[in-house]
């Protein structure tokens, strides 16, 4: 989330999800009607006749397991990251009581009426506060969901206009909380590094000053589920994302498998892991930033916290040497993170496209 000058956008009128539930329950505005090879399939089991279930990563068997562990699990990343590109990982060693205090403030925060909400109004074009992030023209089809969202590291990626006031304590949770993911990504990218045969600090040393970004989002219940996205499909412009699904919330998370949308089956008190875009750089294509997208609930709401952890903006970021040989030709140029990221956040969300900006197009020979 790049403190972007960004060009005045003309987004039309975007109306409030929570608001249209609480005064039209039944009314879906055409806007957030998809057409019809976008609308989702609302299975809460995957379709495929094996049923495939996300890898889950023992994290203190990486932490604090026997080198035997450690090697197993490793392997167990690695195969997670390879054919995946998500897992749930478990034992995060991330405070419970903190992961419980961030959804409830959250929560509490998507309650407050919107006039206080509004107080920190997410600019069209932007990335940061309350609205619809990556909406961008007037006809644009939009998620049924609230957002709110800050960046949080460095420093100055931060607007202190936009950091709540209320509740009371939100924004001190947020800090602690976004420590500790802070030490998780570190923590996981080195064991995704020597998962790849590297040295462990490989990423953080390359990465520099690490950006850190949250966001909430907030899906409220839909009469019509069947019509609607909670959020368009798309691979995630950071290094690692860690993804913490609310207690008691319905399957809403669907990550595109073998062209197959899976749903992806809360476990309590686990983080979904999914690798992003610069990862997919970096390691050539090996491991994949997997599309993925979330469906709303006919009755339930849905409240998931999500934090992105990417490079700094100055770093150059493209495929590293270990990856790129005469049978894996290099599929990406090199290109700075920074730019990679307006660019991110200054497109609408579809699939993989944002990526195509550091692929390498492959000559048609014919
Ligand atoms: C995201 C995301 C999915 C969800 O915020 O990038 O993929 O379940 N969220 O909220
Ligand atoms: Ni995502």
């Amino acid at each position: 989330m790049p403190p972007v000058p960004i060009s005045p956008v003309r987004v039309g009128h975007i109306d409030d999800v929570q608001e249209l539930r609480k005064t039209k329950p039944r009314t879906i505005p055409e806007r957030f009607i998809r057409d019809m090879m976008e609308r989702p399939t609302l299975t809460t089991t995957p379709l495929s006749p094996t049923p495939c279930h996300m890898p889950i990563v023992d994290f203190s068997k990486l932490s604090k397991g026997n080198e035997e562990e450690v090697l197993v699990e490793l392997f167990h990343l690695a195969t997670a990251c390879e054919n995946w590109g998500f897992f749930q990982v478990i034992n995060h060693e991330v405070d419970l009581n903190l992961l419980e205090s961030i959804e409830n403030l959250s929560r509490e925060f998507f309650m407050l009426p919107l006039e206080e909400k509004q107080k920190y109004p997410m600019a069209p074009g932007t990335v940061q506060g309350y609205g619809q992030a990556f909406v961008f023209s007037e006809d644009q089809k939009l998620d049924w969901c609230n957002m709110f969202a800050l960046g949080i590291e460095p420093q100055y990626v931060r607007n202190p206009n936009l950091w709540p006031k209320r509740p009371e304590r939100f924004s001190e949770t947020v800090e602690v909380y976004s420590g500790e993911i802070r030490k998780l990504c570190y923590n996981l990218l080195s064991y995704i590094a020597l998962g790849l045969g590297l040295k462990g600090d490989v990423f953080e040393k390359m990465f520099g000053v690490s950006v850190q970004a949250i966001r909430m989002n907030y899906y409220p219940p839909c009469s019509r589920p069947d019509l609607v996205l909670g959020l368009s499909p798309h691979s995630d412009g950071s290094a690692l994302t860690v993804l913490q699904q609310a207690k008691g919330g319905p399957v809403g998370l669907q990550i595109l498998k073998d062209n197959t949308w899976v749903p992806v089956q809360p476990i309590p008190n686990a983080l979904v892991i999914n690798i992003g875009d610069t990862i997919e750089v970096l390691t050539n294509g090996k491991y994949r930033s997997v599309e993925h997208r979330a469906v709303a609930h006919e009755e339930k709401d849905r409240l998931s916290i999500v934090t992105f952890f990417a490079p700094s903006y100055e770093v150059e970021l493209g495929p590293m040497p270990e990856f790129v040989d005469e049978n894996h030709p290099c599929n990406y140029r090199r290109y700075n993170h920074g730019e990679y990221s307006k660019h991110y956040v200054t497109n609408k969300l579809q699939g993989k496209k944002t990526l195509d900006f550091a692929k390498i197009q492959t000559k048609n020979t014919n």
